[in-house]
C-alpha cells in the first residue's frame, strides 16, 4: 500500500521505516529540509538502535522515500499518518498548531479518497477537529453544501506506544494494535497494513482509541510514581524497594514492569501526557487529583534525589561532580524533559562544576546544559570527583571498572538515581553507596 508520513521525527521515522519493512511503499515527509535531506542520504537525526542500518536497506531497494513536500509526498498515498509533534503549552495543554497545519495542507491538495491516522499523541476530539479542518479546507470545486464532499476521506486515530530505545521491536510485535475508527473501509484498511504482523486488533470508535493512549500513558507514569513513593517510605523504614517491587510483580494482576524505582519518569511522553489528560480531565468538568499526585511525585523524586546529594556532600560549592548518562532513558539521545537536566541545573546553581559522560546523548545535552563539560569516557568524568552520579541505566555503566573508578575519584561516592549498581556491592570496593529506596539513604 502507498502510504505517508507526515512528521520524520522519533515517531514517525519509525513508523516510515517499519511500515516499509513489513512490505508498503512509504513516504516520509518533515516540514524540516535539511532533515530531509539528510535522510535521503541514509542518515538519521536521531538515534534508535537499528534504525540508519534498515532506512539505507529501505532506500537502496526503493521501499521508502523522503520528501519536504506534503502536496507531492501525499499525493498517491492511501493512507496518511500525521506524526508531528504536539508540544505542551504552559498550562499543560497540548499545543495542536503543527496538526491542525498539517490537517490543513493535507486537504488543500487533496483529490480523491484518503485515510487520515492520527499517530500523534493528542488529546480526545482531536479527530472531529481534525475532519471538519478538512471539510473546510478541500479544494473548493470538491466541496457540497452542508458540509460534504464529493469524495470520502476518513480520519483514524491509532496511537503509538512505541518505547524509545526498543521502537523498532515494539513496532514488530506489539502487544495490541489500537485503532479507531468512523467507517467500514478505514477498518479494512488498517486490516491490511498491519496483516504482515497478524497482531491482535482492537477497533474501537475515534474517541475511545484517543483515550486509550492517554490513559495507557498516565496509568505507567501512576505505576512508576507509586513504586517511587513506596521507596520514600523504604528509605524511611530500613526496606529495599527492589525486594518489594520483586514480591508484588509475582502478583499477575500487578506485574513487575514498570516498577523500577529512581529519579522519575522524562521523556517525550509521559511528562506531557500526565500533564494534557490532568488539563482535559479538568476541561472536561473532572478533578483527575491521582494524576495530579502522580506528576506531584515525579517533582519531589527528583528534588529528594538532590536533597540526598546535598546532605551526603556536605558542600556542594566548587565539588567536582561526575555524572554517568544524560538522556531520559538508556539507548536514546533523546533529553526532553531528561530528570539529568533538573538534578544538574540545581547542582550547578548550587557552585558544583559537573563533568559528564553519556554514550549518545552529549551532543543534544550539551545545547541544554551549556556549563557543563562533556567527556569522552566515564572513567574521564570520574577523575578527580568528590561524587559520581548515575542518571540514565547505559549497559555500559554496569559493568565498568569500579577498582579504576574508586582510584580515579577524590571522594569514594556514588549515588545511583536508577539502582543500576543494586548488586554490585560497591561497599567492597571502598564506596560508600546510595541507591533509591535501598534503606541506605536515611
Ligand atoms: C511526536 C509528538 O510530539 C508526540 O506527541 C507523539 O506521541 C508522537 O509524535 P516525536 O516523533 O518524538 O513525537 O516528535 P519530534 O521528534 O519532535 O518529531 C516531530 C517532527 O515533525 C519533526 O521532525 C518536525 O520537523 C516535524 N514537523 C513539525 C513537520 O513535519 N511539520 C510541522 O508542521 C511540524
Ligand atoms: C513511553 C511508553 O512506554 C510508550 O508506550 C509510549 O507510547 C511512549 O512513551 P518512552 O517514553 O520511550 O515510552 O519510554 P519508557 O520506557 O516508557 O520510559 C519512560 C520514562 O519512565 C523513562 O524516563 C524511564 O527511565 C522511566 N521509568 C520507566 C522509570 O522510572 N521506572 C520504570 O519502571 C520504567
Amino acid at each position: 500500500m502507498e502510504i505517508a508520513v507526515v512528521g520524520s521525527g522519533y515517531v514517525g521515522l519509525v513508523t516510515g521505516a517499519c511500515l516499509a519493512q513489513i512490505g508498503h511503499k512509504v513516504t516520509c515527509i518533515d516540514i524540516n529540509v535539511e532533515k530531509i535531506n539528510k535522510l535521503k542520504k541514509g542518515l538519521t537525526p536521531i538515534y534508535e538502535p537499528g534504525l540508519e542500518l534498515m532506512l539505507k536497506d529501505l532506500i537502496k531497494k526503493k521501499r521508502i522515500s523522503f520528501s519536504s513536500s506534503i502536496k507531492s509526498g501525499t499525493k498517491d498515498a492511501v493512507a496518511i499518518f500525521i506524526a508531528v509533534g504536539t508540544p505542551s503549552k504552559s498550562n499543560g495543554e497540548a499545543d495542536l498548531t503543527y496538526v491542525e497545519n498539517v490537517a490543513r495542507e493535507i486537504a488543500e491538495n487533496m483529490h480523491s479518497y484518503k485515510l487520515l491516522v492520527e499517530k500523534s499523541t493528542v488529546p480526545a476530539e482531536t479527530g472531529y477537529r481534525i475532519r471538519r479542518t478538512v471539510q473546510m479546507n478541500l479544494p473548493k470545486k470538491y466541496r457540497k453544501a452542508g458540509g460534504s464532499s464529493s469524495f470520502n476521506f476518513d480520519v483514524a486515530s491509532n496511537p503509538e506506544f512505541l518505547r524509545e530505545g526498543s521502537a523498532i521491536e515494539d513496532f514488530m510485535h506489539p502487544d495490541r494494535v489500537v485503532v479507531g475508527v468512523e467507517s467500514k473501509k478505514a477498518e479494512e484498511i488498517f486490516r491490511e497494513i498491519y496483516k504482515p504482523l497478524k497482531p491482535r486488533m482492537i477497533f474501537t470508535d475515534l474517541k475511545s482509541a484517543e483515550l486509550i493512549k492517554h490513559a495507557s500513558n498516565s496509568f505507567l507514569a501512576t505505576k512508576i510514581s507509586f513504586i517511587n513513593s513506596i521507596a520514600q517510605v523504604c528509605d524511611r523504614v530500613g526496606a529495599d524497594v527492589l525486594k518489594v517491587a520483586e514480591g508484588m510483580g509475582y502478583d499477575k494482576r500487578i506485574g513487575r514492569a514498570f516498577l523500577d524505582a529512581g529519579i522519575g519518569y522524562g521523556g517525550s511522553c509521559f511528562p506531557k501526557d500526565v500533564d494534557a489528560f490532568v488539563h482535559l480531565s479538568h476541561k472536561s468538568g473532572y478533578d483527575f487529583i491521582l494524576l495530579e499526585a502522580v506528576r506531584k511525585v515525579n517533582e519531589v523524586q527528583r528534588r529528594a534525589f538532590v536533597r540526598m546529594i546535598e546532605d551526603k556532600l556536605w558542600i556542594v560549592k566548587n565539588k567536582t561532580i561526575a555524572v554517568w548518562g544524560l538522556s531520559f532513558k538508556p539507548n536514546t539521545d533523546d533529553m526532553r524533559s531528561a530528570a539529568a537536566l533538573d538534578i544538574i541545573q540545581t547542582l550547578q546553581k548550587e557552585g558544583a562544576n559537573i563533568k559528564a559522560f553519556d554514550p549518545q546523548a552529549m551532543v543534544n545535552a550539551q545545547e541544554l546544559l551549556p556549563g557543563v563539560t562533556m567527556v569522552k569516557d566515564m572513567y574521564c568524568a570520574v577523575k578527580g570527583a568528590h561524587c559520581l552520579l548515575a542518571l540514565t541505566e547505559w549497559a555500559e555503566f554496569k559493568t565498568a571498572d569500579f577498582k579504576k573508578v574508586y582510584n580515579l575519584m577524590q571522594q569514594p561516592l556514588i549515588f545511583d538515581g536508577r539502582n543500576m549498581f543494586a548488586g554490585h556491592n560497591l561497599e567492597k570496593f571502598g564506596f560508600e553507596y546510595y541507591g533509591i529506596g535501598r534503606g541506605l539513604s536515611k
